[in-house]
Order: structure tokens, then sequence, then C-alpha cells
């Protein structure tokens, strides 16, 4: 069995990948360990970065993106009892847009299949070879086979085989002593744009999916049970964390989804070995503060492309060989800001009063100087790809 570009795992980057490979005339096959369902239903990321939608709008993915997504043009700091409003459109001229990685998921996958895409879920890769290249793979009915290729693309995620087949991989990492938990609400939103709330109790962030759904995150400890947490705990939790001096009321209704997420900080370098090249959560987890996570894979995804499509075309190697660097400037770039959006926002447990009044200070300098918010608006609607 042979292709030209073997793609391990079947989340956001292994699967736009295939279809942007696909759209140069470059054949993949996609091995993807889960079911169908499992990845068209694990619930992650929800806001893109105006790069991330153009790509699936240029690339003939966008069609339900643009009817569903939600465009938006701020979002609010909200501690001390008060809102401040980051115009993230007057400042940069970019928007994001709110469509659950859910969507895109399901977009690739459908988009794949129509065009005749290789795509084969519950296949697990079990071992690699980077230089000869090929992967090897146990199918669902569990025999074990081997796909030749002229390259590996490792988008296998942080816990994937990918990583680990990178000798002298230099790795770097923080962990936090907080995590988040997420839920999913049959309620509209009780704000048109996300607000990221910073209060004495800790970091809270009011998200949406639609005008009828709305998605939730309360800062809780990082080893935290979601059995101490029923449904009106998180209620009265959120609504203490997103109080306001003028009464701002938080809309409740039935949770339909809940779930506790480990935030961390990790980069693997260099994100290529020989023929293997490592793509998103594979290589680089940002903790999801700034929304960075999965615009990353994506990135990443752009210029593994986009090297790919040069090698083919004429045989050249200058991008492939330039892949680890160009990503890792903008991975650098987005850890940086997701470790600053996550100190700014987040209560940490060891803080002492000096601590905590230097946070205070940062999030008003923040709330009110132009160049701060300028510096937060271009982060977070995302810097140039490659
Ligand atoms: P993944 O989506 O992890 O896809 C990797 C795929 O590889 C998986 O489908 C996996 O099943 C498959 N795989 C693994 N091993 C193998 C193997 N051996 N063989 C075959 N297939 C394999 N980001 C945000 O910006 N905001 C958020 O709110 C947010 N929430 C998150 C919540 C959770 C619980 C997690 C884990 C991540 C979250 N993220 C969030 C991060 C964001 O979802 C990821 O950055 C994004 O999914 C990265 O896409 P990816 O394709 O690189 O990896
Ligand atoms: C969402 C997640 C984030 O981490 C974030 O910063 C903004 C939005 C979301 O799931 O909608």
């Amino acid at each position: 069995m042979r292709t030209q570009v073997a793609i391990i795992g079947g989340g956001p980057a292994g699967l736009l990948l295939s279809h942007l490979l696909h759209l140069q005339g470059i054949d993949s096959v996609v091995l993807e360990s889960r079911d169908r369902g499992y990845v068209e239903r694990r619930q992650r990321a929800g806001m893109l970065e105006q790069g991330t939608t153009d790509v699936l709008r240029e690339s003939g993915a966008g069609e339900r993106l643009d009817r569903e997504g939600l465009v938006h043009h701020g979002l609010e700091l909200r501690f001390g009892g008060a809102g401040h409003r980051i115009p993230l459109t007057d400042l940069t001229g970019r928007t994001v847009t709110v469509y659950a990685q859910t969507e895109i998921v399901k977009d690739l996958v459908a988009k794949r299949l129509a065009d005749g895409g290789d795509v084969r879920f519950e296949t697990e890769v079990i071992g690699l070879d980077a230089s000869a290249p090929s992967v090897t793979f146990r199918d669902t009915a569990g025999e074990v086979h081997t796909l030749e290729c002229d390259y590996i693309a490792g988008c296998d995620g942080f816990h994937g085989v990918s990583r680990p087949a990178v000798p002298g991989l230099r790795t770097f990492s923080r962990e936090y002593p907080f995590a988040w938990l997420g839920i999913l609400a049959d309620v509209p939103p009780s704000t048109e744009e996300l607000i990221y709330a910073n209060h004495d109790r800790g970091f809270a962030l009011h998200s949406l999916r639609s005008p009828q759904v709305s998605r939730l995150y309360l800062q809780v400890p990082p080893d935290e049970d979601i059995a101490a947490w029923p449904d009106a705990r998180i209620w009265e939790e959120l609504a203490a964390r997103f109080a306001t001096d003028d009464g701002w009321k938080l809309h409740e209704g039935p949770i339909t989804d809940k779930s506790i997420t480990p935030m961390r900080s990790f980069v693997a370098e260099p994100m290529r070995h020989d023929r293997l090249f490592l793509a998103g959560d594979a290589a680089h987890i940002v903790p999801p503060t700034g929304a960075k996570g999965l615009n990353l894979a994506v990135s990443d995804v752009i210029v593994l492309a986009r090297a790919l499509t040069e090698r083919y075309a004429s045989g050249s190697d200058t991008l492939l060989d330039a892949y680890s660097s160009t990503c890792l400037r903008r991975v650098w770039r987005a850890e940086h800001f997701s470790y600053w959006m996550t100190t700014l926002l987040h209560v940490d447990p060891a803080a002492d009063g000096f601590a905590l009044r230097l946070q205070r200070s940062h999030l008003d300098y923040v709330a009110s100087s132009e160049a701060a918010k300028t510096m937060l608006a271009e982060n977070y609607t995302g810097l140039p790809i490659g």
C-alpha cells in the first residue's frame, strides 16, 4: 500500500492538510484511531482567527462556516465589577469568528469523503519509520498493515506516536495550578461578545456556540473531580464571577456537556525529523485562554501544505527545510500570548497581596491604554502566517 503523504490523526490538522493537498493534486491517506462520531462530537475550541476562516473559505470548505459562523468585532475584559471592551476590529482591521471545532471537523470529513479522499477511522498507527518512510497501522479488523509514502505528517495530537519518533527532541513546558471546567448549555448567550472575567474567586469565560447555545468555562483546581460540580453549583459560581455593579444577569439553562481540561504550555523542537513533520498539538500545547490551540494547528498545516506543494511542483526542498523554523516563530508568539492572557486573568492560589495588586494594575493598564489594547487585539485576532 502506498500514498504520497501519510497523515497520522484525523483531527482538524490532519483533515485540513489532506484537503489542502488534494487541491494541489497530492494524494494522502488519513489514519485516525477513533471512530467518526467521536471525532465529530469531541467538544473543544470555538474561536477562529481570520487566517483560519480565510483558509477554510478559500479552499471551498467554508460554506456552512459562512452561514452559521458568528463574526465578532470585540471582546470584553471584566474585573472589579465592570466590563472593559477591547474593540478588536477597530484596532486591527481584523475579525474573529465563533464556529466550533466539532463543526470544522464535520465539514472537513464530509468534504474529504465527497472528493473521494481516503480517511480511515478506527485505524491506529502503531509505528513509523521517518526515513524509509512508512507507517504501520492496525485496521478496524485488528490486522496490521504498512503504508509506504514520500512524507509523514504527524497530526496525532499531544498523546500520539509521532512526537516520540523524533530523536534528540528538546521540549519546553509549564504546568499551571488550575484547570478549566467547560460546559455547553441550551440557553441563549447572555452576551453578544465574549467575556473574559477575572474575579477573586477565579477566572470565568462566557463564550457561545449559536444564538441558542452558550459555552462557558470556570477556573477550577487542577485535580478537580467533575462530580464535585453539580449543575446548580456551576451556575452559582459563574454568576458570582461574572457579577457587575450594574446588575448584569446570567441566563441559566440545561447543561448538555461538562468536562475538565488540564492547562499546560508545551513546545517540542524541532518540528521535523527526516521525512516526518509534526503539526498542531503533536508539537505544541497552549493553555486555552487566548484561543490559540486550534488556530496554531491550522497555521502549521498551511505552512506544511505550501512546502509539500512546492516540493512536488518544482522538486525544491527550500520550504520543507524551513518548515520547523517558520512554524516555531509563530508558535512561540502564541505561547507567549497564551501564557500572558492566562496569568493576566486567572487567580494563582499561591499569589500573595503583592502579586494580586500587580495583576490588578496590569488589568487596569490593558483596559485603559490604546497601546496595550492594540497588543492584545493584534495577538488575539492572529498574526501573519509564514
Ligand atoms: P487533535 O484534535 O488532538 O487531533 C489528533 C487526532 O489524532 C485525534 O483525533 C486522535 O484520536 C488521533 N490520534 C492520536 N494518536 C493516534 C494514533 N496512534 N493513530 C491514529 N490516530 C491517532 N483550544 C482552544 O483554542 N480553545 C479551547 O477551548 C480548547 N479546548 C480544548 C479542550 C480539550 C479537552 C483539549 C484536549 C484541547 C482543547 N483545545 C482548545 C485545543 C484544541 O482543541 C487543539 O489545539 C486542536 O484540537 C488541535 O488539533 P490537532 O488536529 O493538532 O489535534
Ligand atoms: C472558546 C475557547 C477559548 O479558549 C477561548 O479563549 C475563547 C472561546 C470557545 O470554546 O468558544
